[in-house]
């Protein structure tokens, strides 16, 4: 009765760890890959002026232009995106697939560097794509040597993720340059997640856009706003990839949430650095509590750390953490390696404290 395309698909990794979160009375949860702050209370009362206004039917394809508008002079003008045409889409999900449908052959190969968002593996392989890891272990840095080794005649597109999820590592401005020679000589497109970018600390992010025209520029309000139900990004890029995916935005999701993309315009007025600030405290509180007994490369971004397990496998490693309340993912959810886990320091000081003791405590297998 299923489609065989569906025989490539597993349950995500991270589902069977909120399966077992449900067992656990009051699991110490550093597996959330969204923000534990709140919408900001003005984007709230936008979000509700524009439902009660009657602003509740389809919007036209691309999005309402006050914010794809503000988007697009904001994305060129702050940081020097090239992309010539803008659409508004449900969530960076929503344009990752797009992007892919729209842009992959079968056959076609596509770079990925490992650890990755577990959503490109499946989505590229749902395309029939054939995915190319690109190994960053141990430092995570996405370098032009680590990338040529995979180029072929067949390959398409390289994914960038910066900062990283789950590593949290942006990718280093001469990389970038030199990331993009490689990718105009051998005529690639580079699919940019950029949906941390917010959540970068000390060093100022760049983005490949600035630097490559054949980007496609993917960005959201999820996490910069925690706004992850209300389904809202864009893509920035070559008109050529953007009007392919509006044709099938329109004859799959339609548009993006309508009142979403009105709270959307007032959302980027407001400031976050207080959250972004506070994010950087707790990335130093959990890498300075783990620092004696893990491997832990100290990320500029997004708000995950990576470290190794200390002992047997990922999977056997938070299987005992869970033992101990503790919920933490496996690395090889994001990754062919079964070496790391991802802790998410998007949680109160309390939850990491207590997260970061047990973690200290199973360091040395019992
Ligand atoms: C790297 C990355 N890209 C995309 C997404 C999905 O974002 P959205 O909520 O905008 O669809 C996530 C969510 O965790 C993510 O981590």
């Amino acid at each position: 009765m299923i489609a065989d395309r569906m025989q490539e698909f597993e349950a995500s990794g991270i589902r069977k760890v909120f399966d077992l979160a449900q067992k656990i009375k009051n699991p110490i949860n550093l597996s959330i890959g969204q923000p534990d702050f709140d919408v900001p209370e003005e984007v709230k009362k936008e979000a509700i002026k524009a439902i009660e206004r009657g602003f509740n039917r389809y919007t036209i394809t691309q999005g309402i232009p006050e914010l794809s508008e503000k988007i697009l002079e904001k994305a060129r003008k702050e940081r020097g995106i090239k992309g010539e045409s803008i659409m508004i889409t449900s969530g960076v999900a929503g344009a990752l697939t797009l992007a892919f449908l729209v842009l992959i052959n079968p056959g076609d190969e596509v770079l990925v560097p490992d650890p990755y968002f577990v959503s490109f593996k499946h989505l590229v392989h749902l395309c029939g794509g054939k995915i190319k890891f690109i190994d960053t272990y141990p430092d995570f840095e996405l370098t032009p040597e680590r990338i040529l080794p995979h180029i072929s005649q067949r390959t398409k597109i390289l994914i960038i993720n910066s900062p990283s999820n789950p590593t949290g590592v942006v990718c280093k401005p001469q990389h970038l340059i030199e990331i993009c020679d490689i990718a105009k000589e051998h005529n690639l497109i580079i699919i940019s997640d950029e949906i941390y970018k917010k959540f970068v600390y000390e060093i100022e992010y760049q983005s490949i856009g600035k630097f490559y025209e054949n980007t496609l520029t993917c960005n959201g309000f999820s996490k910069s706003y925690a706004m992850t139900g209300w389904r809202l990004g864009s893509a920035i890029g070559p008109a050529k990839i953007i009007n392919e995916m509006m044709k099938l935005q329109q004859y799959a999701y339609i548009c993006a949430p309508s009142f979403a993309q009105v709270a959307g315009v007032k959302a980027m007025d407001i400031n976050m650095d207080e959250y972004i600030e506070d994010y950087k405290k707790k990335r130093d509180f959990v890498c300075d509590g783990l620092k004696e007994r893990y491997k832990v490369t100290k990320p500029d971004g997004a708000f995950y750390v990576f470290p190794q397990v200390p002992w047997g496998t990922d999977e056997e490693f938070v299987t005992e953490a869970i033992k101990h309340d503790l919920l933490i993912i496996p690395g090889s959810v994001f990754s062919e390696k079964k070496t790391h886990f991802r802790l998410s320091y998007a949680a109160s000081y309390e939850t990491l404290e207590r997260g970061v003791e047990i973690l200290n405590s199973l360091s040395k297998r019992l």
